[in-house]
């Protein structure tokens, strides 16, 4: 019964309530409602169990792309971690990000910039994490072959990323809500092939799962998790 409430007040906010907000002023939704939806979105319970699955393997000099609320930060473990770097374009999302450090007791640098034009030096981290951000950076290719550049020879990229599911009938569902759904969450989209643009982009998988998020729509619940490192 939960269940079918949650969905029911996620459908109604989806397709009526954030539409017609983001109608009346894109300015107000986009500032003042979008970060704090995202903010709540992405500490849903399925999602912080995807986090946990991911993010205490990072080790080193990390970098997080896309690092929002910093929603990841209790995750990470201290002893294998050596310094934090999150970038972000958004000044709200970064905002929460620094209070969840402070809460955290963790020592990160924040950059406000797009992932795709890093002003990281090459070659120098050990691990980039990205969670829940390759589906809004609007150029995933470029952003990919920026890891790859800031990767060291032997890091690795972890993720988890929700993105295009195998079955047809999600992903005609996802073709469709592409149209508009990216307008009203801050340029998320629902169905880019997570394994395609990763592979394509010259990495190798060293580990890479699959399956659709409990108690998330299907369209958006697709999440893909692993490792990769950049192919020899
Ligand atoms: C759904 S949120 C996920 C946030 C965070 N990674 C998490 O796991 O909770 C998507 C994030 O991608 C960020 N984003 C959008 N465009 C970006 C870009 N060009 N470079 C880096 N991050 C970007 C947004 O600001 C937002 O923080």
């Amino acid at each position: 019964m939960k269940k079918y409430i949650y969905l029911l007040i996620s459908n109604i906010s989806l397709f009526i309530v954030f539409p017609l907000i983001r109608l009346i002023s894109k300015s107000f939704y986009e500032k003042k409602i979008l970060p704090y939806v995202l903010n709540l979105t992405c500490n849903s319970r399925p999602i912080d169990y995807q986090r946990k699955k991911v993010i205490p393997e990072a080790s080193g000099k990390v970098l997080e792309i896309g690092i929002g609320p910093g929603s990841n930060l209790k995750h990470y473990d201290n002893q294998k971690v050596t310094s934090i770097l999150g970038i972000d374009p958004s000044e709200e999302l970064n905002q929460i990000a620094q209070k969840r450090a402070k809460k955290n007791n963790l020592n990160v640098e924040f950059l406000i910039e797009s992932a795709s034009s890093l002003s990281v030096e090459s070659d120098s981290i050990d691990t980039v994490v990205s969670t829940y951000a390759l589906c809004s950076i609007p150029e995933p290719q470029k952003t990919l072959h920026e890891i790859k550049r800031v990767l060291k020879d032997d890091g690795v990229f972890i993720f988890s990323e929700h993105g295009l599911s195998p079955n047809k009938r999600v992903s005609f569902i996802q073709n469709i809500t592409d149209f508009f759904y990216p307008k009203i969450a801050g340029g998320c989209h629902t169905n880019r092939n997570i394994e395609q643009l990763i592979s394509d982009s010259g990495f190798q998988f060293l580990d890479l799962n699959n399956i659709y998020l409990p108690g998330t729509q299907k369209f958006l619940g697709y999440n893909y998790w692993g490792k990769a490192k950049i192919s020899s």
